[in-house]
């Protein structure tokens, strides 16, 4: 990247920082409350409540990023999911620029690894105005400094991979213009070009996996993603399209 762009924010974007808060996406929600805040990005130095997906906690200690963008979206709901794909290609984008790109994948729904391990993590949240207008929020967390402990998934950060040490900020400008070419890419060319991308870097794909839903859990081969971003699941010849889950591969 141009190391001019590096300490600013891409045309049509506003940036507001936090030292602390509950949590970005949550800020968010309070921003759209007021009004419009289409293309603001929020980010805060640590979270005390941050949400990850299912419900869970997201820790959010001093050193990594946490942020959220506002976008303003149609009243078409698949529009709204294919933004899950949009922001995981950002995201591996930006963590492109620090590690070699043939160890950074992306796992169904939008979690990126390094090695297998996951190194980000992203919430979408949706939100509709009184006027009626649709807003995703899309919340992203990135290890730069340290992860946490196996909980669901192993994980690792930037720093652990690479001989300089980064922070966060440098991590979040980079973000907000690989974000930036993304969502132009997809406004322009639509999804078919984002999910052929998400597909050329998808880790698994082709094997044998399992995907674990709130109560029943599902075994097969993961072969493709339908037009809406569904992994689709060969299960002895029948294809099952899943739209939510937790994905693991065969030990
Ligand atoms: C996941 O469970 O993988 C998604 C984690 C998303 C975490 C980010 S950090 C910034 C934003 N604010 C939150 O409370 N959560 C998201």
């Amino acid at each position: 990247m141009d190391k001019t762009d590096l300490n600013k924010l891409p045309d049509g974007f506003d940036h507001q920082a936090f030292l602390s808060i509950d949590s970005t996406n949550k800020e968010a929600i309070r921003k759209l409350e007021q009004g419009d805040a289409s293309g603001l990005w929020i980010t805060s130095s640590e979270q005390t409540l941050g949400r990850g997906r299912s419900g869970r906690d997201w820790v959010s200690k001093p050193g990594n990023l946490y942020c959220s963008l506002i976008q303003k979206v149609g009243d078409d709901i698949q529009k709204s999911a294919q933004l899950s794909f949009v922001a995981s290609l950002a995201v591996r984008d930006t963590i492109c620029e620090f590690v070699e790109s043939d160890l950074v994948k992306c796992k169904w729904p939008n979690d990126i690894l390094i090695s297998g391990k996951k190194i980000s993590g992203i919430l979408l949240e949706s939100y509709q105005d009184k006027q009626g207008w649709n807003y995703m929020i899309i919340g992203i967390g990135i290890n730069v400094a340290h992860h946490p402990d196996k909980m669901l998934y192993d994980a690792t950060h930037i720093n652990e991979q690479v001989e300089h040490i980064f922070s966060h900020v440098d991590v979040f400008f980079i973000l907000t213009h690989k974000m930036s070419k993304r969502i132009g890419g997809w406004q322009k060319n639509g999804f078919d070009h984002i999910r052929s991308c998400w597909l050329d870097h998808a880790s698994a794909l082709g094997e044998r996996i399992s995907v674990r839903l709130p109560n029943e859990q599902f075994e097969g081969r993961f072969v493709d993603l339908d037009a809406s971003g569904a992994l689709m699941l060969d299960m002895d010849g029948e294809i099952k399209h899943i739209h939510s889950g937790d994905v693991f591969f065969a030990e």
